[in-house]
């Protein structure tokens, strides 16, 4: 891989430990997936974020690097942490793990990263242009990067986004290279989808059928912000791809030349029957994964007017977008109805194992996580059900 002369010195440790370990992990990857060269980054999204997730020895590592120099060179902001920074105590958080997860963010914010602590950093200001190189490492925000907003950004790890971060640049390989970024599959969509949870079950049912390969959607006539990071999440968790096309006249005038999938009224009912255990009862209901818009808080909030919840109610959103709702007069009505915001964190990062039996929400990836990670059964289901539920503690 061809190097700059600034790039060689980085390397060379000029730049000092931290740098030169970053561009040590950069140039391997370029190396594996083989890169030509570097090329800079305005942008990096920091995953693994949690304390449940990283453990001591993800905390150690940061540690060092955040007393060994390292600084973010570009905007750089992070994922959802394992709790609330603020009101975790309220969602049941112990203590031991709160230290922890405190250090957690405190070496982050010393290497200069926001601590914006979401999965949609697009909502609350990292929000890169059409053709920007980035470096995200949340599947969902990095596949609404590249389909949505039309920037570049391979499927990072977290310590590869965190390495962008800290020498400013990514090896130029993946999603950063037009040609690796033309639809495969032609995906037709033979039914109207109007609620969230049915584009997640389109993302569960295409994403199992075709892997991570590139989709091009026909047949959607109109998404929203909410409608298109559900099926960002859903069909990166369920299938692995980073890009999708929908919408973009480039391709809907070349189309693709190879496979071509049909998607009816059978296929999302079928993922939404796949999305649900059976489970009569409720204990547990989430909403915002991906962090809720301020359009869902507004919903949310007109639903529980004059309602009290009797299971445990998470509104999972930025902290950002939760001050905008309170502006708004939608904060003092949830929280009226006995629900909780859990502000930087999500169900799937906090360490909830053991505390609930059956989640209810409108997610289909929040249901992949709350299976695989905390055994919970899984209701999908619109605001509407969901919001019901967690006054009822019913799933009709
Ligand atoms: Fe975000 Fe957590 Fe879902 S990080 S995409 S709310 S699993």
């Amino acid at each position: 891989m061809h190097l700059s002369s600034v790039e060689e010195k980085m390397l060379a440790g000029e730049e000092g430990y931290a740098v030169q370990k970053n561009m040590q992990i950069l140039t391997a990857l370029g190396d594996i997936f083989g890169a030509d060269k570097m090329i800079p980054v305005s942008s990096v999204q920091v995953a693994g974020v949690s304390y449940y997730n990283l453990g001591d020895a993800g905390l150690e590592y940061l540690e060092t690097l955040a007393t060994t120099g390292a600084k973010a060179r570009v905007k750089t902001t992070l994922n959802p942490a394992g709790m609330d920074l603020e009101n975790w105590r309220e969602l049941g958080i112990n203590a031991e793990f709160a230290r922890k997860q405190e250090r957690v963010i405190r070496a982050f914010t010393n290497m200069g990263v926001i601590p914006s602590c979401t999965c949609t950093p697009y909502l609350v200001g990292n929000e890169p242009a059409r053709g920007n190189h980035i470096a995200w490492s949340e599947s969902s925000a990095v596949t609404y990067a590249n389909s949505v907003l039309g920037a570049m950004t391979n499927r990072e790890g977290g310590p590869s986004a965190l390495a962008a971060a800290i020498t400013g640049r990514t090896p130029a390989y993946g999603m950063h290279l037009e040609e690796n970024r033309k639809p495969q599959v032609r995906i037709n969509v033979e039914t109207r989808l109007t609620v969230v949870p049915e584009f997640g079950a389109l993302g569960y049912a295409v994403g199992k059928k075709i892997g991570p390969k590139i989709p091009l959607f026909v047949g959607i006539e109109a998404a929203s912000v909410e409608q298109l990071k559900s099926l960002c999440a859903s069909i990166a968790t369920y299938g692995g791809t980073a890009l999708f096309h929908m919408h973009d006249p480039t391709y809907l005038q070349n189309e693709t030349s190879g496979e071509t999938l049909t998607i009816t009224r059978t296929d999302i009912e079928g993922a939404l029957r796949a999305l649900n255990d059976e489970a009569s009862e409720v204990d547990f209901v989430a909403l915002g994964c991906p962090h809720c818009t301020l359009e869902e808080i507004r919903r949310i909030a007109g639903l529980l007017e004059g309602r009290k919840v009797t299971r445990e109610f998470w509104i999972c959103t930025a902290r950002q977008t939760m001050n905008e709702a309170n502006k708004e007069g939608y904060v003092e009505k949830i929280r009226a109805a006995g629900a909780k915001f859990a502000c930087d964190t999500c169900m799937a990062v906090a360490p909830l194992k053991g505390r609930f039996k059956v989640l209810a929400t409108d997610s289909a990836k929040a249901c992949y996580y709350g299976r695989g990670t905390n055994d919970f059964k899984t209701r999908i289901g619109s605001i509407d059900e969901c919001v019901n539920a967690a006054v009822t503690g019913k799933w009709s």
